[in-house]
């Protein structure tokens, strides 16, 4: 296999990937490519890329200089592959479109980096085709919220000989969707899964897109039960070509953190995700309090006014319950009633429209609904599910509130303002109404022991922003030491002002 002399010219990819990432297509950055190419183009005669764009990968390939590799990539989109890259001798591209209408032989060696396209952006028409195709080759449906990648993936996985290999560069929510559970438990049954590399925040191959990429590198042979995982420190570096070419052998590099994992570990984790020993932890946020979204009003425009808006449609104030809608509104950790009349005077809103439970309403209020209806609101998905449309969903002041998306190191936020969150936080209930139990809860939960834990249960983006739902809050690990230091299994005085003693 050839070798690499150079990964210097930094500076005008990044300018050209720049200009390429304003037409929606994300182009594999050399370094990745680099490494991924060298793991496909061991014993083939021919390298095949299903969505070759621009020719990352091909050139990728130029670079190794193998004799007697050639290279065939398709694209659907005809103009890339007019690009200069792909007039050379053992080069063939075709504009073909790989989920419709893939090639009717198979590779020895696949790479891409497929197109990421989100379940709500596929119309419904290719939804039923996607369907059809992993029940044929998995046979069984994949979660209807899976992207097209995924669906990639699985047409690439079919599509590779007996000891071909794969590398696919993908978002990270292939490891952490509703649909990874299954997905994973078919590739892991099928093929071996010999890699897979990971990215740091500062060395992601996406930079300023809001994607966590992984890549996974696969061979169809039988399952081993340990891999190589990867974690790549740094940008531009040749350290994981040198480590891929190696054939995994050689194991000490400065910018690699690299391990060899647990297949059952990796997966029941996701591969995304660090390793995780999940006996490690006795204690969840579950033990000390329950997690429900924020309320979701189905129109906030409608719903969630400022307090001139109120003045001007003269609603009284019975009508009216104090809340917060952005994370921005919040960014300390504490929310009093101070900082809420400040987010007033800024002309942010934070009165909520709650009419529930009054029979009799005053006629500046049926106007306003006069003027809900006159917008539709009636017929809003979520709205329409609500009886009379203009009810509220219910919450109880929550003690606790979570940041749920969002790079802070503060995440926990004390309502002091007895406030009620919308969608962009989460309600975290104590199960102690004890001042003292909610204080140590809440600076235990706020601890970086603690918050470091958000990566075992949340979905990772590029930016480090990690995005924790309802449910998974409330698998957040705390901790031994922390629940000691915050003394969080003491009696507290419960609801009713006993003494109660955590089990
Ligand atoms: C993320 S880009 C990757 C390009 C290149 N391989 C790279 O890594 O730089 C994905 C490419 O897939 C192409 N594409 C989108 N849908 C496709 C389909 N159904 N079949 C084949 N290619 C497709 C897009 O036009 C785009 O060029």
């Amino acid at each position: 296999m050839g070798k690499i002399k150079s990964h210097q010219k930094l500076p005008t990819e990044w300018n050209k990937r720049e200009i390429l990432r304003d037409k929606g297509q994300f182009w594999t950055p050399s370094w990745v490519a680099d490494a991924m190419v060298s793991y496909v183009a061991e014993n083939t005669d021919l390298v095949f890329d299903p969505a070759t764009g621009r020719g990352a990968f091909y050139e990728a390939l130029l670079k190794l200089n193998i004799p007697k590799v050639s290279f065939f990539g398709a694209d659907v989109d005809q103009e890339v592959l007019e690009d200069g890259i792909y007039n050379h001798k053992n080069c063939f591209v075709e504009k073909r479109d790989f989920i419709k209408n893939p090639p009717q032989r198979k590779f020895k060696a696949i790479v891409a980096n497929p197109p990421y396209i989100r379940h709500h952006r596929i119309d419904e028409k290719t939804k039923t085709l996607l369907k059809q195709l992993s029940i044929s080759i998995t046979g069984d449906t994949i979660d209807g919220r899976a992207g097209y990648h995924i669906y990639f993936l699985i047409q690439a996985l079919n599509l590779l000989e007996k000891n071909g290999k794969l590398a696919f560069i993908m978002p990270a929510d292939t490891c952490e969707g509703k649909f990874a559970k299954n997905l994973w438990k078919w590739i892991s049954e099928k093929f071996c899964i010999e890699g897979v590399i990971t990215f740091d925040e500062g060395a992601t191959p996406f930079p300023k897109v809001d994607t966590n990429a992984i890549v996974l590198l696969i061979k169809n042979s039988t399952p081993t039960e340990k891999l190589h995982w990867v974690k790549a420190n740094q940008a531009y570096s040749t350290d994981l070509f040198n480590f891929i070419s190696s054939n995994f052998k050689q194991q000490k590099y400065e910018t690699l953190e690299i391990i060899n994992r647990q297949l059952k570990e990796g997966i029941a984790t996701g591969f995304s995700r660090p390793e995780q020993n999940h006996t490690r932890f006795k204690f969840h946020l579950n033990d000390f309090a329950n997690v429900m979204r924020g309320i979701a009003t189905g129109s906030n425009e409608f719903f969630f006014l400022t307090a001139q808006k109120v003045k001007e449609l003269q609603i009284p104030k019975v009508f009216l319950k104090r809340a917060v809608g952005r994370t921005k509104d919040a960014t300390e950790s504490v929310l009093t009633v101070k900082n809420v009349e400040e987010l007033e005077k800024e002309n942010r809103p934070t009165y909520l429209l709650s009419i529930n439970g009054h029979d009799k309403l005053p006629k500046s209020i049926s106007n306003y609904l006069k003027i809900g209806e006159e917008m539709g609101l009636p017929g809003r998905s979520l709205i329409q599910q609500r009886k009379p449309w203009y009810k509220m969903e219910k919450r109880e002041v929550p003690p606790l509130l979570f940041a749920y998306l969002g790079r802070r190191n503060i995440r926990f936020i004390k309502n002091e303002a007895g406030v009620l969150p919308l969608t962009g936080f989460l309600c975290v209930y104590p199960i102690y109404d004890d001042k003292d139990f909610i204080e140590n809860l809440w600076k235990a939960l706020n601890h970086p022991d603690t918050l470091e834990n958000l990566k075992l249960v949340g979905k990772s983006y590029g930016s480090g922003a990690i995005k924790v739902e309802p449910g998974n809050l409330n698998r957040l690990p705390i901790p031994d030491h922390i629940v000691n230091l915050f003394d969080l299994k003491r009696p507290y005085k419960t609801n009713t002002g006993q003494l109660e003693i955590f089990r």
